[in-house]
């Protein structure tokens, strides 16, 4: 924790950490016990000697334009950091940024991504669809063929990019196998983090290489924010900072500012969000109209074992197959009252979604069977309401569907 300026590591516990992590008192005047938003584009030399040693990389900590750094958000991003237990982190206006930021830096034409195939759909996209354009193909791999990365990685491929728990259907993946076998392929492992967020997994301490948030989901936690987080080595973190530079991925401070105080609650929200979903979950595995219930927190799920043993909590997202394909969910979706019907996950609402009509939009039916993605999956994000209501009302849905 960075407040009083100091940085005793491990000193404090993580709820401890949201709450005062990255906060100096030095930035926070008349005894403040909220950091001021640096609602500022651009910062003033005292004089012409300072913009010379500034250009000259002699003031390290100074601020200079708020592309490349801003108070507000170095906050938000010393928290993540802290939260995380990494060396550094760096937010970006999106976890899509955060994702673009990381391969672009790690990764030149001609080297090749490796990533598996239960991963978000938009990452999916911005590999097939942008980094391919520029020279940088990507092998997709299914969660069996893992294990086996150091025979299928070439002599061009340089990272290993993977979800757990993967969107939407939860599969968890062993965080301290894929270290392992990462290093010896010489991959550079990135997992993203989103679902489980810090409180329930810290892949650093596993050993993977970086890890990457949407920070629109539990960091932020309110769903009034889109912002992305990457957090690893100094040296890794400070090369991706010049790619965000560079390109402009940078976080508004008024935003950062919401992320900050979004996290300060973070460790709460996902305990009661998790609570909520096991709820969820028991109670959906019972009923008539599901066919599966895709959730770690159920002992006859093929990730429990897994997932018990990495992470300390099973997740607040909770995917179904509904008996019966589309019109029974478009009778379901319809049906709902209180749980609305958007994408995204992590917020203090329960929301529903359709990954077919979402995140999986435009997939070729062999990217959905891999996904494991059909036309009966439904994914819920479940909030922190009460439980009995989140239940009540997807279970009346159902009944109807
Ligand atoms: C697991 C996961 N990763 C990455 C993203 C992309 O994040 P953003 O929407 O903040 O760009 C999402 C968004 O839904 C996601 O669910």
């Amino acid at each position: 924790m960075t407040a009083n300026n100091s940085t005793p590591e491990n000193k404090f516990s993580q709820a401890t950490l949201a709450v005062h992590g990255g906060e100096l008192t030095h930035e926070q005047p008349h005894g403040a016990v909220v950091s001021p938003v640096f609602h500022t584009a651009t910062f003033a030399f005292e004089n012409f000697d300072q913009m010379r040693r500034y250009a000259r990389g002699e003031l390290t900590d100074a601020y200079f334009y708020s592309r490349y750094a801003n108070p507000t958000v170095a906050e938000a991003e010393r928290k993540i950091a802290e939260l995380e237990g990494a060396e550094t982190a760096l937010v970006t206006s999106s976890g899509s940024a955060a994702t673009f930021c990381a391969l672009a830096t790690v990764c030149q034409a001609g080297d090749e991504v490796i990533a598996c195939d239960s991963i978000y759909g938009g990452t999916v996209k911005v590999l097939t669809k942008v980094f391919s354009h520029l020279g940088i193909n990507t092998r997709f791999v299914s969660l069996d063929e893992i294990p086996n990365l150091a025979e299928i990685a070439g002599e061009h491929s340089r990272v290993f990019w993977f979800e757990t728990p993967a969107n939407p259907l939860n599969r968890i993946v062993d965080l301290d196998m894929v270290a392992d076998v990462c290093r010896q392929a010489k991959l550079f492992s990135v997992v993203d983090n989103t679902f489980a967020s810090p409180v329930l997994q810290r892949p650093i301490e596993h050993g993977i290489d970086a890890v990457m948030h949407s920070a629109t989901k539990y960091l932020g936690g309110h769903s009034d924010l889109t912002a992305g987080a990457l957090t690893g080595s100094k040296e890794f973190i400070e090369r991706a900072r010049q790619t965000s530079v560079m390109v402009g991925t940078t976080l508004d401070p008024a935003a950062a500012y919401l992320l900050s105080r979004g996290m300060k609650t973070v460790a709460l929200r996902v305990r009661a969000s998790c609570d909520n979903a096991l709820a969820l979950a028991r109670a959906l595995h019972k009923h008539p109209k599901v066919a599966r219930v895709y959730y770690p927190g159920l002992e006859d799920d093929p990730g429990h074992a897994l997932a018990s043993r990495q992470m300390s909590g099973f997740g607040g997202v909770v995917a179904i197959d509904v008996v019966g394909g589309e019109p029974e969910v478009e009778t379901l979706f319809n049906s709902l009252e209180l749980v609305r019907t958007a994408p995204s996950l992590g917020g203090v609402e329960t929301l529903a979604s359709y990954p077919l009509y979402s995140s999986h939009a435009g997939f070729s039916d062999q990217q959905l069977e891999a996904a494991g993605v059909s036309a009966a999956t439904v994914r819920f994000a479940v909030g922190i309401e009460a439980a009995t209501d989140i239940i009540a009302d997807i279970t009346q849905a159902l009944d109807k569907s």
